[in-house]
This record gives C-alpha cells, structure tokens and sequence, in this order.
C-alpha cells in the first residue's frame, strides 16, 4: 500500500504474522524525492496511517529515507509528536547526544543483550521507542524484534504451571548498582545515572516514586523493586504479553556484582526454574526478526507490542534511542495553554511544584540548564 509519498515493501528477513508483515517496512514512493523536512512533514500528515500500522505490526521500519544524522534523527521523531519518555529507572548506560536522542546502550557492542521490553523491571515504562542506524555494523549487531503476546502464548501452552505462578505472584527484581557507570556492562547504569542525582536522599525519593527500596552499600546500593506483573495486558490489542524480564536476569554477562539466581524471583520469594528460563530464551530466538541494519535506517517499536535484544557485532557500530510515551488530549491541553519564554543567560526561574507544571523544548547545543530542587 502506499500513502502520501510512502510505500509500504517487503524486504528479506520480514515474517508473516496473523496476516501482516512484521515488521512494516516502509520507504519512499518512487516518485517523491524526499528531503528531510517533506520527510517531517509526511510524517506528521500520515500519522493516523502509521500508528494504525504501528497497531497491527507493533514495529515499522523507515528505510531509504534522508535521514542521515542524530539531529535529523531528532526531527524524525519530533514529527511523530509524542511526549518525550525520561529514562529515570533504566538500567543501560546512555548518554544524550542531541535533542531527545541517547546512545542505544554504551556496553561493548561483542556482548549480546537479552530480549527485553524496555524499562519493564520498573511500573512506569515508554510506549513507543525509536531506534536509528547512524553507523552500520559489517556483520551482525541487529536489534531483533519478536511480538510478545506469541512468546506468552508458547511459554503458557509449554509451561502451563510456571506461567500461572507468574500471573499469581509477579516476579520481585533485586539488583546491586555501583555508584558511577560501568560501561563493560550492559546493566551497568550507576545509582547516579539511574536517578540522574549525585545526592542519596534525592535518589531515595526518586526511587520510592518509582515503588523501588534502596539499601546503601559501601560503594553502590542494592535496589528492590516489586513484587510487579510479569504478564501484562495489552488493552488496545486485547492480549496478554510477556513483560518481564526473567531470561536478561538470567544471563546477563560480566555482572560480577549479581547473582542471576537471586536477582529475579517470584514475587513471594521462592526462586525461578533455571531450566524453564532457557526454554523461553530459545522460544524467543525461534520467533524473532532480526533486519540486518542499513545506514539511515529508523525502527519504531511499540514497547507493548514487541520485545527488543541486540545481537554482537565488532565496532564500528552506532545505533542511536529515543523514548517516548503516548500523547493524548491532555498533552494537547497542556500545548495550547503553555507559556514558552526563550531563555536568556543568567535566567533564575523558580516553580512552584504544586503550581505548574514544566516541561522541556528541543534545542541544538549548546544548552545548558542546571536545576536544583527544594523540600
Ligand atoms: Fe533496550
């Protein structure tokens, strides 16, 4: 099908689903020369089409569009017009790059990670997060995909009994962070990084927001999250899904600081079946897509839908993120009735937290806003 300039293609590595493509792949129409701002401009024109592709596949791939930087990346997913996702709580080292772009994850691109759905050890997680290929690896490094509800329909079929443990008594997540970023680690986000403080106190209450416990360690802390659903369900497709993260905890590498075996249980406590776990890791490796990335390439996957892992691969390699969360009517309201003053140096601007609520404009470097918060 095509639509206002995109095409909908098949390319190799696509499987079909229920009677879709997964993922969608979509590229220019031969007859529109595209530039990034018509590419912006389609977007947002198109967007009821794509977010009903986005629906039925729960992944769409843009492939051979101009986009070929983390700024025009940034514009991409400016003109989709959702509501940035902060990534307070995730556990991979990132740092920001432009915009609302982040590293994808810092950890040695030779070491493999785990299907996941992003930021599911923690209630608040992003809707939707777009993915961008700005160095291509040679060989391997794909980010494969797989639709969740499938892998929660095997493991229940399979494993019956574990999967309504599952259900009765979530799963509880305990793991220890160091205090500064460990970036040999694909987990090694620091308590410092993951509550974007240096101070204990604010990481407490940041973390309580989050229904997390800390407990200081002489370097790092250990963190407590749970008992929280290990299947979940997707109300717009009407499904349940596999929105845990039981297999990443079991075979997280060059974690000295974890013991697999404790940092995910039941949520009464009572350990995980090791055996079980590998079987649902070699489910998801059956199911899944990996597209070998193309320079320019933009994945969007919604985080209900569809669980996300990365395959090894030598460097170069650079995969770009950005988080993001469903924008609804409120969002709308806030727009319309928001006042926007451009900054100049030296502004002081105090809020009152109960008064007003803020948010953040996107911006090419340099920008530079400290914050500091009161009791
Ligand atoms: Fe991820």
């Amino acid at each position: 099908m095509a639509r206002g300039g995109f095409a909908e293609v098949r390319i190799p590595h696509q499987k079909s689903k229920d009677g879709f493509l997964f993922p969608t792949v979509i590229s220019p129409n031969s007859a529109v020369g595209f530039d990034l701002s018509l590419l912006a401009e389609s977007i947002r024109e198109q967007k009821p089409w794509l977010e009903a592709l986005l629906r039925s596949s729960g992944a769409i791939l843009l492939r051979d569009f101009p986009v070929k930087t983390a700024s025009d990346f940034n514009e991409v997913v400016e003109a989709f017009g959702y509501e940035e996702f902060p990534y307070v709580g995730g556990s991979a080292p990132r740092t920001n790059v432009v915009g609302r772009v982040f590293t994808s994850n810092e950890s040695p691109p030779d070491q493999k990670i785990q299907f996941h759905h992003e930021m599911s050890r923690v209630p608040e997680f992003p809707s939707k997060l777009f993915f961008f290929c700005e160095v291509a690896p040679q060989s391997g490094g794909e980010t494969p995909i797989v639709l969740s509800h499938l892998v929660y329909e095997r493991m229940k079929e399979r494993f019956p009994e574990f999967v309504e443990r599952l259900e009765e008594h979530g799963l509880i997540y305990t793991r220890i962070l160091k205090t500064e970023d460990d970036l040999s680690s694909p987990i090694g986000r620091g308590w410092k990084s993951t509550f974007f403080t240096q101070d204990k106190s604010t990481a407490e209450e940041r973390a309580a927001r989050l229904g997390m416990k800390l407990e200081w360690m002489e370097d790092g802390v250990r963190t407590v999250m749970g008992p929280l659903p290990a299947i979940k369900f997707d109300k717009m497709r009407g499904r349940k899904i596999w929105f845990n993260s039981v297999v990443p905890s079991y075979t997280i590498q060059n974690d000295t600081l974890n013991d697999p075996e404790k940092t995910t249980t039941f949520g009464d406590g009572t350990p995980l079946p090791s055996n079980i776990i590998n079987e649902c890791r070699k489910i998801l490796d059956e199911e899944c897509v990996a597209i070998p990335w193309q320079k320019g390439d933009v994945l969007l996957l919604d985080n209900l839908a569809v669980l996300h892992s990365r395959r090894p691969s030598n460097p170069p390699r650079r995969i770009l993120a950005s988080l993001s969360n469903i924008i609804d009517e409120c969002l709308k309201i806030m727009d319309k009735e928001c006042v926007a003053i451009t900054w100049q140096k030296g502004d002081v601007l105090l809020l009152d937290n109960l008064a007003a609520l803020h948010s953040r404009r996107p911006s090419k470097p340099p920008r530079r806003i400290p914050a500091s918060l009161c009791k």
